[in-house]
């Protein structure tokens, strides 16, 4: 049963009362709340979706939080849905296995999904632990004989995992950082439950990235945080933990990579974080004029894109939409794209099939679909995905197919 939101009226990070709004993308339903055909027409919950900047610490973030057990219990997204992401976990997991952690020693994973990252580390004789609150992608994670605590990661979860396996000397958490209200808590258990000589690493999506390339769908409720290494640093040292090193990666539209450690063992820092850091100040991250920009930035693309939309649909041509992702129904919603323009969205995850994207009402159907009613224009809502897709529909494009990909701008390529 859906809940109300509650508004917060600081920053998560440094408490700071003083927030600027950047961008209000108005009353949204929850991105993953996929509704079952059978649903009756009554409106859905819906919940502001407005992203603010704190004018203290500079941490991007919404205010507006949706309970956690409304977004996270029953989860759509699984890891596993691309060969990107996989692969990209992979070589996370290498690294790890050759410079983090060594045979007999903890890693604990918190937001495992369906255990795609610690699977890698079977026969490796490193003891892992995912913490997944969703109990369906934790089931999928126990059937690839990853053992995962079923429960979100608070100071119960916490306790549990130091009483019965010890200190953590590695704590991984990719895409879940973002999705925590109370940041506060969160560093304090994540370096609680740390050894001394451990490491946490985790990724988020980029900030800078986002405001660059006009990414505005990937805003929903499950983000509340939008990070930029400067507040990182701050959040990281309430509990008492230090940056050593930071990488980015083009994933998810760009993401970064932070690795932390206990302050006293941060001896040797990259010269990585302080440039990425200077460069963020560069950009203006600490003014107004970057936020502004982006602003401007998100009204153009709506405009442009309902005008290709029209144009594309006054000739007669079909439009469906390629991949059902979260940041699809951000762009749906805030654009007013419904089935009078979408004929259908074609997604590859099972449990997606079937069903009404929240909001717009799209119905989401299986590929098998796509190629046997391939329509003129494919709007690739996972954009994320450009390389891979474009690789794997080279016959629809061979037939005269075209992909509209409407991220950092509308262009059919
Ligand atoms: P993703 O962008 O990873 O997630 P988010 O929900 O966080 O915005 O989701 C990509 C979606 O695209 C996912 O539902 C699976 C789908 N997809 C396809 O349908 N076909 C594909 O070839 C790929 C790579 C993804």
């Amino acid at each position: 049963m859906a809940q109300p939101h509650t508004r917060r009226t600081d920053c998560r990070i440094c408490g700071s009362t003083r927030l600027s709004s950047v961008i209000d993308l108005g009353l949204q339903p929850p991105a993953n709340a996929f509704l079952d055909a059978s649903s009756p027409p009554v409106p859905e919950q819906r919940h502001p979706l407005e992203l603010f900047i704190c004018l203290s610490c500079n941490h991007a973030q919404l205010l507006d939080v949706v309970p956690k057990e409304d977004l996270f219990s029953h989860y759509l997204y699984f890891s596993t849905t691309s060969r990107t992401i996989p692969a990209h976990f992979a070589g996370l997991a290498k690294e790890v296995q050759e410079r983090h952690c060594a045979p007999g020693d903890l890693v604990v994973e918190i937001g495992s999904n369906d255990g795609v990252l610690l699977s890698s580390f079977q026969g490796t004789g490193v003891r892992v632990l995912g913490v997944e609150p969703a109990t369906n992608v934790a089931t999928a994670a126990r059937a690839r004989g990853v053992e995962t605590m079923n429960a979100f990661f608070d100071e119960t979860a916490a306790r549990e995992i130091v009483d019965r396996y010890g200190h953590a000397k590695v704590i991984l958490a990719n895409n879940v950082v973002g999705h925590i209200d109370d940041l506060q808590t969160f560093i304090r258990l994540v370096a609680g439950t740390l050894s001394p000589l451990g490491t946490f690493i985790f990724e988020v999506p980029y900030l800078v990235d986002l405001l660059e390339k006009t990414e505005f769908d990937t805003i929903y409720h499950e983000h509340v945080s939008y990070f930029a290494l400067r507040p990182v640093e701050k959040m990281l040292s309430i509990g008492g933990l230090r940056i050593t090193d930071v990488r980015h990666f083009d994933v998810h539209g760009g993401t970064i990579r932070v690795y932390a450690k206990p302050a006293a063992e941060a001896k040797h820092v990259s010269p990585a974080v302080a440039e990425m850091i200077q460069n963020e100040v560069r950009v203006g991250l600490n003014t107004m004029a970057p936020y502004e920009a982006f602003g401007r930035r998100v009204q153009e693309l709506r405009r442009e894109l309902l005008a290709m939309l029209a144009f594309a649909r006054a000739k007669n041509l079909r439009v469906a939409g390629y991949g059902a992702p979260a940041k699809g129904n951000t762009l749906l919603n805030f654009c007013g794209i419904g089935p009078d323009i979408l004929e259908y969205i074609q997604d590859s995850t099972p449990v997606k099939q079937g069903l009404l994207t929240p909001g717009m009402r799209i119905p989401v159907v299986e590929p098998a679909t796509f190629r046997e009613k391939p329509p003129d224009i494919a709007l690739l809502l996972a954009w994320n995905f450009e390389r891979e897709i474009l690789a794997k529909e080279q016959k629809f494009r061979e037939a005269g197919g075209k992909f509209l990909v409407p991220i950092p701008f509308p262009r059919y390529v």
